[in-house]
C-alpha cells in the first residue's frame, strides 16, 4: 500500500477531496493549447460541441488556429469549475501542471494528461490518490503517441506475465540516426530535426535518453507491476554516437538504434536505455524516422509489436481524446500497480567494441552501469563500446 506524501495530505485542496460538486458535471477543462491541446481542442470541437467548458493558456491574446476565442489564463479556476468533470492536461513539465493535477484529483474529477515526466516519476502513487478521491488518472498519450499500448497493457494484456517490454521511444533521436544512416555527421541531423520541429530547441531530454527513460519507466511499471522502475534505470543517449559506429554496424547487418528496455532476469528486472545495435530485420530496426516501436514479449502471448507516430500534436491528440471519451463514459481506468517483489537492475548485454584503429571485436555481456563508469574502457585505442541487442528466450 503506498503512502500518500507529506505535501498532499497538507494540501487545502484534500479536505474537498470528496466533493460531490462533479458528480453530475459532464464539461471538460482543457489546460493548455500548444502542439497537443491545440489538436485535441480541435478534435473535441467538432466531434463533441459543447463539450469543452473552457481552455486555459499562459497568454490569453496570442493568435491561434482554433474555433474559440475566450481563453482564460486562470488553470486553477477552471480546474474548481463546478461544470468541469473532467480535466485535460496538456501544459507538461512538473510545476504547475502537477499542481493542478493534483487540485483535479482531489477535487474528484478524472483527470487524462500526456506529461510523460510527471507519469514516470509520481504516476503511481497519483494513480492511488485518484482511486481514494474517486477521481480516475488516464496517459495513454504519455507513451508512444497514438500507440495504444497504456491501455493494451491495462486492458488487454492485463492477464499476462510480462518478459520483456520497450523499443524505440523517442522519435527524435530515431530520426536522427536515420539521417546518420543516409550520411549527416551528428550535428547535421540535430540540426535538421529541430529544423523540421522534431527536435526542440534544448535537445538534451531526447539525445540524453531522459524522454526514453520516462517512458520505458511508466511501460515497465504498468508491464510489471512495479511502481518505482524510474529510480533504478542505467541510461545512455546518442550524443558520442559517431558515422563510424553506424557504419561498424552496416557492415555486420546491423542498425543502431536507441532502445530503451526492461526484462525479467530471475527475481529482478534488467532495465536501461542505449544506443544499440539490432539485426536489420528485427522489429526495432523498422522504426523509420520519428515512429516509435514497442515490443511485448509475453509468456503466452508471445512477442506483440506495436508502432506508429510517437508524438506530433495530431498522434498524440488522437490518444488524449480517446482518454477522454474513456473518462466521459466511466471506462477502462488504467489499474493501480499492485506492486511485484523485483529488484531492479542495469540491462546487459554484450557489445560490439570499435578501436581506434579500425578493428570491431565482440565482447561479452557487460552491464549499462558497468560501461558507464568505465566509459571507453578507460583505454585511448578504444574508439567506442556499443551493445548488441539480442531478444529474451
Ligand atoms: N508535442 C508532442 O508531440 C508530445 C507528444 C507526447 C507527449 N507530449 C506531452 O504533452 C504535453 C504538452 O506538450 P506540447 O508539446 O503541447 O507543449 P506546448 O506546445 O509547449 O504547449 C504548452 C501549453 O501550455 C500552456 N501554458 C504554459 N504555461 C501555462 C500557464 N501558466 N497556464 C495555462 N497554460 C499554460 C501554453 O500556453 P501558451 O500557448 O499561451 O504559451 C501552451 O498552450 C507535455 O507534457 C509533453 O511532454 C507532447
Amino acid at each position: 500500500m503506498q503512502t500518500l506524501p507529506r505535501v498532499l495530505c497538507s494540501s487545502d485542496a484534500i479536505s474537498s477531496a470528496t466533493s460531490p460538486a462533479t458528480t453530475r458535471a459532464q464539461g471538460l477543462g482543457l489546460l493548455g493549447c500548444g502542439t497537443v491541446g491545440s489538436g485535441v481542442a480541435r478534435r473535441l470541437l467538432a466531434s463533441h460541441p459543447g463539450l469543452i467548458r473552457g481552455i486555459a493558456v499562459r497568454d490569453p491574446h496570442k493568435s491561434r488556429d482554433i474555433a474559440w476565442d475566450d481563453f482564460s489564463s486562470d488553470a486553477f479556476d477552471l480546474v474548481d469549475d463546478p461544470a468541469v468533470r473532467v480535466v485535460v492536461e496538456c501544459i507538461g513539465g512538473l510545476g504547475l501542471a502537477r499542481e493542478l493535477i493534483l487540485r483535479a484529483i482531489a477535487r474528484g474529477k478524472d483527470v487524462v494528461t500526456a506529461n510523460k515526466d510527471l507519469i514516470a516519476t509520481e504516476g503511481p502513487w497519483l494513480a492511488a490518490f485518484a482511486a481514494r478521491t474517486g477521481a480516475s488518472l488516464r496517459y495513454e498519450a504519455a507513451v508512444g503517441g497514438a500507440i495504444p499500448i497504456v491501455r493494451a497493457l491495462g486492458s488487454s494484456l492485463a492477464g499476462e506475465h510480462v518478459l520483456e517490454i520497450g523499443g524505440v521511444l523517442n522519435g527524435t533521436t530515431n530520426f536522427i540516426l536515420d539521417a546518420m544512416e543516409s550520411g549527416a555527421r551528428y550535428d547535421e541531423a540535430l540540426e535538421e530535426a529541430q529544423r523540421l520541429g522534431f527536435a526542440e530547441s534544448d535537445p538534451r531530454s531526447d539525445v540524453d535518453g531522459h524522454d526514453a527513460a520516462h517512458k520505458l519507466a511508466i511501460l515497465a511499471g504498468l508491464a510489471f507491476r512495479r511502481p518505482s522502475v524510474s529510480r533504478s534505470l542505467g541510461r545512455r543517449g546518442i550524443a558520442d554516437i559517431s558515422s563510424a559506429d553506424i557504419e561498424a554496424g552496416a557492415a555486420r547487418g546491423l542498425r543502431l538504434k536507441l532502445l530503451a528496455v526492461a526484462r525479467r532476469a530471475g527475481d529482478a528486472i534488467e532495465a536501461g536505455v542505449t544506443p544499440a545495435y539490432v539485426p536489420e530485420d528485427h522489429p526495432f530496426a523498422r522504426a523509420r524516422g520519428a515512429e516509435n516501436v514497442v515490443r511485448v514479449l509475453g509468456r503466452g502471448c508471445g512477442p506483440l509489436v506495436f508502432s506508429g507516430a510517437g508524438a506530433g500534436g495530431d498522434a498524440t491528440a488522437s490518444a488524449v481524446v480517446a482518454d477522454v471519451l474513456a473518462a466521459l463514459e466511466s471506462r477502462e481506468r488504467v489499474p493501480a500497480h499492485d506492486g511485484e517483489d523485483l529488484v531492479v537492475r542495469s540491462l546487459r548485454a554484450p557489445v560490439l567494441v570499435r578501436f581506434a584503429d579500425g578493428r570491431v571485436v565482440m565482447g561479452d555481456a557487460i552491464s549499462l552501469d558497468a560501461l558507464e563508469a568505465s566509459g571507453a574502457g578507460g583505454r585511448r585505442d578504444v574508439a567506442s563500446i556499443i551493445p548488441v541487442w539480442s531478444d529474451a528466450a
